[in-house]
């Protein structure tokens, strides 16, 4: 006979990401005997590069409005129940020292690494096992859960699937989740690319390259949603927290109005110029609202190279309204490989908002980013990551 290992456990959660981690250490906390499974060697790989190395860990302003889901009240249930300030009692519980950047969004003074250690710990203190670079080759379902991994036979009541989106395959993302859904008959939005960098069309790549770098606070607007951050100028496209914030609801074949001065009347400010500054030529006067290395492209675009006293009315509205009204027409996005988070996943409607368990199959849960929730950009996605987990654990 061959050397598999057989095993029994109340639950088998499989990744050992920030989700994971918070259903085990809830669920072992509360007496049950929970393993743990990933196939990469260490645990919570997107914790500890999140926020550039120091995890944007919660954000104070969470509210079920924050979140995209084909369905808007989902998320309501668990986000009550565990809220940023418990997870904050947990950071000051094991003195993790904090800061508020900015937006309501809670960092680390010092590493990401320390949120890993945290849940590690916790999880430590519920007695839960974790198991790293363990494939798992089948899951199969007759009254219990049978997880077959390349060395063990895993039994247990509860499966907890929290394997996160497509998002950074080279970090270890996979469609698992999606996988097991379709397997059991759970139904799925179609996923996507979010909060990601946008790629421009051919047209704008003859003269957007050459800003590259070029970062500016901007508005920006897609169908009814807007948001107010910075911008910056890529190689390839737009990138920065406005372009990121509005990539997760961009859809193909729309385009996105940016406003350029958002503080400002461009019209009039242009007119003021014309009558105040009438020697001045367009670099100049536009280098004083905007960052130069733009001004010095957008200026003989927009209002040729004559001085200000110069400029007829017509090509001053257009102007105006260029800056106020650009219409950006993205040829697509730069992809999973680029997005922070991925869009739809397995649909709300087939779970139940407060325990994560499937409807048709009380004992298979989703729960992170598996599921059809995604956060804007700002420590929104691991706050529904630990509400999630802490929803399945308390239920499990
Ligand atoms: P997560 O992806 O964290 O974990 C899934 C786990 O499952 C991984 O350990 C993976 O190895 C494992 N797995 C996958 N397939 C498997 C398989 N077939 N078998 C076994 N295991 C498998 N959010 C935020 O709120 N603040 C921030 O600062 C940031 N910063 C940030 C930076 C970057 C670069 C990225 C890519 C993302 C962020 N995010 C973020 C988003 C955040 O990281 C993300 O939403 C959460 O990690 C999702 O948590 P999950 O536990 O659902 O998935």
């Amino acid at each position: 006979m061959s050397g598999r290992r057989q095993e029994t456990f109340d639950a088998i959660v499989i990744g050992a990401g920030a989700a994971g981690l918070m259903t085990a250490l809830t669920a072992g906390q509360r007496g049950r005997r929970v393993l743990v499974l990933d196939h990469n060697d260490e645990p919570g790989r997107k914790i500890l590069i999140s926020g550039g190395g120091r995890c944007n860990f919660t954000n104070l302003h969470t509210m079920p409005d924050r979140f995209l889901s084909q369905n808007r009240h989902f998320a309501r249930s668990a986000l009550a129940r565990y809220k940023p300030a418990d997870f904050l009692a947990l950071v000051e519980k094991h003195r993790i020292a904090w800061h508020e950047k900015t937006l309501g969004q809670l960092f680390c003074d010092g590493s990401a690494r320390q949120i890993l250690e945290m849940l590690l710990d916790e999880c430590d203190n519920g007695d839960v096992t974790i198991r790293l670079s363990e494939t798992v080759r089948d899951v199969q379902f007759s009254g219990h859960f049978t997880v077959e991994t390349d060395t063990h036979t895993l039994t247990a009541r509860s499966l907890v699937l929290a394997t996160g989106g497509l998002s950074i395959p080279k970090l270890g993302a996979t469609g698992f989740a999606h996988r097991l859904a379709r397997q059991f008959g759970v139904p799925l939005v179609p996923p996507a690319p979010g909060l990601v960098p946008l790629q421009a069309n051919i047209e704008d790549l003859e003269w957007m390259p050459a800003l590259s770098g070029v970062s500016l606070p901007v508005r920006v607007q897609n169908g009814r949603t807007a948001f107010e951050e910075a911008m910056l100028f890529t190689h390839k496209g737009l990138s920065g927290p406005a372009i990121l914030q509005i990539s997760s609801f961009w859809k193909p074949g729309q385009s996105i109005r940016i406003d350029l001065l958002p503080d400002k009347d461009a019209f009039e400010t242009l007119r003021d110029a014309r009558t105040g500054r009438s020697r001045a030529h367009a670099v100049a006067i536009l280098a004083e609202l905007m960052p130069r290395r733009l001004a010095e492209v957008l200026g003989p675009r927009l209002l040729g190279g004559k001085a200000a006293g110069e400029w007829p009315d017509k090509m001053l509205r257009a102007a105006a309204e260029t800056l106020k009204n650009w219409q950006f027409s993205p040829s697509g996005t730069e992809g999973y490989a680029k997005a922070e988070v991925t869009t739809g996943g397995v649909d709300t409607k087939a779970l139940s908002s407060r325990t994560m368990a499937s409807t048709t199959l009380p004992q298979l849960y989703f729960v992170g980013e598996a599921v059809d929730v995604t956060g804007w950009l700002g420590g929104y996605n691991f706050q529904w990551a630990w509400a999630s987990g802490h929803a399945a654990g308390t239920a499990l």
